[in-house]
């Protein structure tokens, strides 16, 4: 089995985002991830919905949209609207969790979640069956180029065992500080999609980077 692999644009020349786009498209990606940012929830500002659509014109990978912002339940159209094939939300930026899921998905996309690297993967045992991808965040979320948090590869492991045992179909996403270095063992853990912003933007040959952490097989 190898991972699916989702390079984060906001790694990317974001004034050549035409051209960077183009070069995904040409890769072994199987999405584009998108990380809005609002300046609340996360203490950072990237991009919204007009350049969430913007990539979206460009693309032939489906867009892989994380909403690291507050009340994310009030932008979920727009965001299916400018392209989203994934949705995913903050579990700490939902009073309505369940609700918000189900909202997703009555909208056309795939309902992820993401945690926090402090959130325990047990929030998430009354909504499992809601989920079609859970993103284990192993940075702090907000800036692209952070370290990787080493405990992501016991909740990883952890998550797969809960997954499987309640038969969930959930796909188990890995976002922040992903490389060469752990990719390997973040799939021997449970990881079916890796996001990688810096290791494919800030590698020589971006198209090569993708294909090294597409390549990995258990
Ligand atoms: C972090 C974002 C990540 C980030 C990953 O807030 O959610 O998707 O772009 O970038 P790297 O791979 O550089 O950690
Ligand atoms: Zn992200």
């Amino acid at each position: 089995m190898n991972p699916q692999i989702a390079p984060s644009i906001l790694a990317a020349d974001f004034s050549n985002l035409q051209r960077e786009v183009e070069l995904l498209n040409a890769s072994a990606a199987d999405f584009i991830h998108v990380d809005v940012m609002d300046g609340i929830f996360v203490p950072n500002i990237s991009f919204g919905i007009p350049v969430t659509e913007a990539i979206h014109r460009h693309a032939t990978k489906p867009l892989d949209v994380h909403l690291m912002i507050v009340n994310p339940e009030l932008y979920l159209e727009p965001f299916v609207k400018a392209g989203a094939s994934i949705v995913t939300v903050h579990l700490e930026a939902c009073t309505h969790l369940h609700r918000t899921l189900q909202e997703i998905k009555r909208l056309g996309a795939s309902a992820g979640v993401a945690l926090n690297p402090h959130t325990p993967i047990e929030l998430l045992t009354e909504v499992l069956e809601e989920v079609d991808v859970v993103c284990v965040m192993s940075v702090n979320p907000g800036f692209g180029g952070q370290k990787f948090i080493e405990n992501s590869y016991t909740k990883v492991a952890n998550l797969k065992n809960m997954i499987l045992k309640k038969g969930s179909k959930a796909l188990i996403e890995v976002d922040g500080g992903v490389s060469e270095q752990n990719a390997r063992r973040l799939v021997e853990a449970g990881a079916d999609i890796l996001v990688a912003g810096s290791f494919v933007f800030k590698a020589p040959d971006p198209i090569a980077a993708i294909a090294s952490l597409k390549s990995i097989t258990i």
